[in-house]
């Protein structure tokens, strides 16, 4: 399930003012989408021209374009940090988000979160005054069924994700499952993000409370950069 349909450009410039910030000699993570593929590609003409970086991708689609970008590509365990993580999102609303529209929120939130400087890129349309996109929960297999019921007790409607050009539901690049949990408006995201990782077999939600250093917000016409 993916949010919002903003244009190409304005995904475009608010990944290229993000992959400005990242430095020579550092450790980068490469978060997963198509914005993030905008940035990808940017510091990978930026490799071209001399920058020293090793990137830490968030999925195998960011792993692949970062090798096509030319870009050294380690893992999480062969650093010693992240410096610096640059990351999509599905929904932002006051500095937290929702992500996981392509299911790589369980590594995404892993790099994001260990990175000393989180930086998210979006366009306008994800934009929103409080989060109500379904919330992505990635499950243990096993787990569906009891997942979705704590879920509903807790008020949400969720829905197994159903894959695409294959039969049955959507297996993520670590083998889990991912339940889209519509809760409607949330009023208490950190009171929900907690709630949704205490229950057993629940892997990662896609509920990014509190870690977003900035926001990158592309528009046809600039980027705004929020802090
Ligand atoms: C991947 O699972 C997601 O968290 C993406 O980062 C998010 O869906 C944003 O993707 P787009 O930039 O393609 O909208």
């Amino acid at each position: 399930m993916k949010a919002g349909d903003g244009s190409a450009g304005a995904k475009r410039r608010a990944a290229e003012a993000a992959a400005e910030a990242v430095e020579d000699g550092t450790v980068v993570g490469l978060g997963t989408g198509s914005t993030t593929a905008y940035a990808i590609e940017a510091i990978g003409r930026a490799v071209a021209d001399g920058l020293d970086v090793r990137g830490v991708a968030t999925s195998r689609q960011s792993a692949a374009l970062a090798r096509d970008a030319g870009i050294p590509v380690t893992t999480l365990s062969a650093v010693e940090g992240i410096d610096l993580a640059i990351d999509g999102a599905d929904q932002v609303a006051n500095g937290d988000l929702i992500k996981g529209g392509g299911a790589a929120h369980t590594r995404e939130k892993l790099i994001d979160a260990a990175a000393d400087r989180f930086l998210v890129v979006v366009d306008d349309s994800k934009l929103a005054d409080r989060l109500d996109w379904p919330v992505p929960v990635a499950v243990l297999p096993d787990a569906e069924g009891v997942v979705a019921d704590r879920i509903r007790e807790l008020g949400g409607e969720p829905t197994l994700r159903p894959a695409e050009r294959k039969d049955g539901p959507v297996v993520t690049d670590d083998g889990h499952l991912v339940l889209d949990c519509d809760f409607g408006e949330l009023d208490d995201p950190a009171g929900l993000a907690a709630q949704l990782s205490a229950i057993p077999g629940v892997v990662e939600h896609g509920l990014f409370v509190g870690l977003a250093d900035a926001t990158y917000v592309g528009r046809d016409d600039g980027v705004d950069v929020i802090e």
